[in-house]
């Protein structure tokens, strides 16, 4: 393994499961790029952050916009020269029924959480050939995997399905060049995203998910943190296209 200290790129990183992925990573000596759409929040949350020592700037992109995506690679490779992790975590969210998801909204999901994720392996991935290693963490969902079922429904499990195949085909294509692709799977996890629909939804709709939870509760971030943590660390050096389910069971 090199020296060098390990650079991350967090999508997303603002907020939720990419704050706490940024506050993990970073935790183990890594400089971490907080990558988000809003750049108020990547300010707060890089603050944040750095009060707890860690070694963190924030930059803005849109995953949606290859120009953006771009952007981001140069300005972090600008700064520190090589990138050693890319987490696609930027995600959006969508729950309406099929019959009512018009093709403005699936396209606005597939987007963001599918061809974002594809731009910025494109981008990130070159310099990973450069240094000859690398590691990608793309964030899937239950829902790309049972249909939807809890909160997302057919856009939003079409996108994060997709991202499940995408994860193995560039595990396949990359492995032999030191790149490894994985992807996690989180079930409910409390953050602003499921606030947002929880908001939208019948009352009670947090507690039938709950009972559909083998474990019995929702996730919190710090939990779907750490298996990003795992899959990105030396501990994980045999891991490759792997979908890591961190649902309490609910996937199984
Ligand atoms: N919270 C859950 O229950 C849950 C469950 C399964 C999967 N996920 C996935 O985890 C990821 C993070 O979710 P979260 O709950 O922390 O959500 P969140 O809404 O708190 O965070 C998502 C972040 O992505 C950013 N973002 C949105 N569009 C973007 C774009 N075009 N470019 C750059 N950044 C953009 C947002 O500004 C936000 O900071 C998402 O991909 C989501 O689909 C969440």
């Amino acid at each position: 393994m090199s020296s060098e200290r390990e650079v991350a790129i967090i999508t997303g990183g603002a907020g939720g499961i990419g704050e706490a992925a940024a506050h993990a990573i970073a935790s183990r000596g890594a400089r971490v790029a907080v990558a988000d759409l809003r750049p108020a929040a990547a300010e707060e949350a890089a603050v944040r952050l750095k009060a707890a020592g860690l070694d963190v700037e924030p930059v803005t992109v849109d995953v949606s916009n290859e120009a953006s995506v771009r952007a981001m690679v140069d300005t972090v490779l600008g700064r520190w020269g090589r990138i050693d992790i890319l987490v696609n975590n930027a995600g959006v969210e969508s729950s309406k029924p099929f019959l009512e998801i018009g093709l403005e909204e699936y396209e606005r999901v597939m987007r963001v959480n599918t061809t974002g994720v594809w731009l910025c392996c494109q981008a990130v991935i070159p310099a990973m050939l450069r240094q000859g290693r690398g590691c990608i963490v793309n964030v899937s969902s239950v829902a790309g995997q049972r249909g939807g079922g809890l909160l997302g429904t057919a856009a939003y499990s079409t996108s994060k399905g997709a991202l499940i195949a995408l994860t193995k085909a560039l595990a396949r294509e990359f492995a032999k060049s030191g790149i490894r692709v994985n992807a996690i799977s989180p079930s409910l996890t409390m953050t602003d995203f499921v606030q947002r629909q929880l908001d939208r939804l019948a009352p009670g709709t947090l507690e039938r998910v709950i009972a559909m939870t083998p474990i019995g509760r929702v996730g919190q971030a710090a939990e779907i943190a750490a298996a990003i943590d795992f899959l990105t660390s030396p501990q994980a050096a045999f891991v490759a296209g792997h979908v890591l389910n961190v649902d309490g069971g609910t996937a199984m």
